[in-house]
């Protein structure tokens, strides 16, 4: 079972596993998504594919026990971002994230089904002179952050076989319209000047999402009880992403300088050895190849 299947991520991962061989029964509560208008467009898209069922399910409020008959679960569904988590967005973060997941495990309890989680970069806070490690202490700086700590709390106290994935900074095809990359293409596309959150000199641990789904593919063979950095190893600045992304579309983008977000990491970088070690996994996938996919995709949605 996929959750959050008509998502970003969660769209690829159960495509990728139906193609794998599995039954693939793909979870989404569709309106609940942070745009969903996307997630009906990623739903079609799943219907017709061979090995996927598709079941509409709310998991923070309707009956699980027959979805938790899934030999595996892969946890995606979620309230994503730190942006939109302050104010009225925390009860959302915190009601499809934190409620829905201790739900979706209550309801795998019985079983002892295998459970694979997303979590975030964002519950290590800003990385200093070094990557970040699985170990190191957690600083959650925003309400989304707190919530996905509290869904790796939820994990380790369930007594389930739990692989908690941390994602970092994830783009390619299909990425969500609120995300950075595809407001910029968009801006871009359109001569619109890119809308940046502060000076552009924030870094990220950027991450295509076929190396994502290669990563959450091989998770699911884990025996569980490992938390795991899902990164690219090598952090670009905005700035530097903004050049890379003008060369893909032949264009010097201009930029438009927005307020900071509160609750943004300065910098997010993941120390990749431990998903080297247990999952075989290393972000493979360049800057500038996967930003010509996010634009290709973005080109023909339009
Ligand atoms: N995209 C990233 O860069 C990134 C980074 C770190 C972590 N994550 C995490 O990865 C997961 C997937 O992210 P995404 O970018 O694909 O987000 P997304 O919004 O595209 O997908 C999430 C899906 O979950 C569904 N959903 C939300 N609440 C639900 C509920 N109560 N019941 C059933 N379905 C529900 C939504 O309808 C949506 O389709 C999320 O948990 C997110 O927090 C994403």
């Amino acid at each position: 079972m996929v959750t959050g299947a008509a998502g970003f991520i969660g769209s690829h991962v159960a495509e990728a596993l139906a193609l794998d061989g599995h039954e693939v029964i793909a979870v989404d509560a569709l309106e609940r998504a942070a745009a969903p208008g996307a997630a009906r467009r990623n739903w079609a898209g799943l219907a017709d594919r061979a090995g996927i069922t598709l079941v509409e399910a709310d998991l923070a409020a309707d009956d699980l026990a027959k979805l938790a008959e899934s030999d595996a679960v892969v946890h995606l569904a979620g309230r994503p971002g730190v942006r939109t988590s302050w104010g009225a967005g925390r009860a959302l973060a915190e009601r499809d994230n934190v409620t829905a997941t201790r739900r979706l495990l209550a309801a795998c309890r019985e079983r002892g089904t295998k459970v694979v989680v997303a979590s975030s970069s964002s519950v290590y806070g800003s990385a200093g002179t070094r990557p970040h490690r699985e170990d190191d202490p957690p600083a959650p700086e925003s309400p989304y952050a707190a919530s996905k700590l509290e869904v790796e709390r939820l994990a380790a106290a369930s007594g389930l076989p739990v692989t908690v994935l941390r994602y970092f900074s994830v783009y390619g095809p299909r990425q969500r319209p609120d995300m950075a990359f595809h407001r910029f293409i968009e801006a871009a596309l359109e001569g619109r000047p890119l809308p940046v959150f502060g000076d552009g000199t924030r870094a990220r641990s950027f991450t295509h999402v076929r190396d994502v789904v290669a990563a959450t593919a091989a998770a699911v063979a884990l025996p569980g009880g490992a938390t795991v950095n899902v990164g690219h190893p090598e952090p670009v600045t905005v700035r530097d992403a903004i050049g890379v992304l003008g060369r893909v579309l032949g264009v010097a983008p201009r930029v438009r300088g927005e307020e900071p977000v509160a609750g943004d990491a300065v910098k997010t970088w993941a120390d990749a050895g431990r998903a080297a070690r247990l999952l075989g996994w290393t972000a493979r996938i360049g800057l500038a190849e996967g930003l010509r996919e996010q634009v290709e995709w973005q080109r023909s949605t339009r």
